[in-house]
């Protein structure tokens, strides 16, 4: 009889916890050592340096409205960041954004992250999320199906839109 086996490397284990106002260092140091390619794939652009402003939006956030979710692997490095910011005009959706530290891409991370993310915003009311990625980055497409109920692409501008329903961890 053939067994199927998964080759993929166990996930490694991870502390995972809400951003704080004071991880605005820890936040920049980490963008300081993602990839070219994976600051594009995440920002849709290059981003060199986060201003104080930006790093204020993305540390100093409310809990519900806007969730940042910060990993740690077992050495209490920053390996990933998943947050969601509700949208103003349909509170019931939420633009989702998620990176994961390059050494540890492909091992699962994103997608337990991306899993605790929905269930956090599936309890502050959010039923729906977007994301906008690159066409070729089939790593987030495969999370974002991981994480949805029924998901919908489209292509606008050299870029793949992609709206869906939540499902909880
Ligand atoms: C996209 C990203 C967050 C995914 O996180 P990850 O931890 O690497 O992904 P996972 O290991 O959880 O895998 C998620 C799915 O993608 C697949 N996958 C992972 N890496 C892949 C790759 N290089 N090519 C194709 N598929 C890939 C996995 O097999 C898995 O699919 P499956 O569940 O159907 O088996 C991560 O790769 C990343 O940070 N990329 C750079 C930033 C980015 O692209 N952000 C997304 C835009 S918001």
């Amino acid at each position: 009889m053939w067994v199927l086996l998964d080759r993929r490397p166990p996930a490694p284990a991870l502390h995972i916890r809400d951003i704080r106002a004071d991880d605005k260092q820890l936040l920049a140091e980490g963008l300081s050592h993602l990839s070219p390619a994976s600051v594009h794939a995440r920002f849709l652009a290059a981003k060199p340096r986060l201003t104080s402003r930006e790093l204020r939006y993305l540390t100093e956030v409310d809990g519900r409205d806007h969730v940042a979710l910060i990993a740690f692997d077992t050495d209490g490095d920053l390996v990933a960041v998943a947050r969601y910011v509700r949208h103003l005009e349909d509170p019931t959706t939420a633009e989702v954004g998620l990176v994961v530290c390059d050494r540890l891409q492909g091992q699962g991370v994103g997608t337990r992250l991306g899993l605790h993310l929905a269930d956090r915003a599936r309890r502050n009311g959010i039923e729906h999320f977007s994301a906008i990625i690159l066409p070729e980055n089939q790593a987030a497409l495969r999370l974002f199906t991981r994480i949805s109920a029924r998901l919908h692409t489209a292509f606008h501008d050299g870029v793949r839109e992609l709206v869906g329903d939540l499902l909880a961890a």
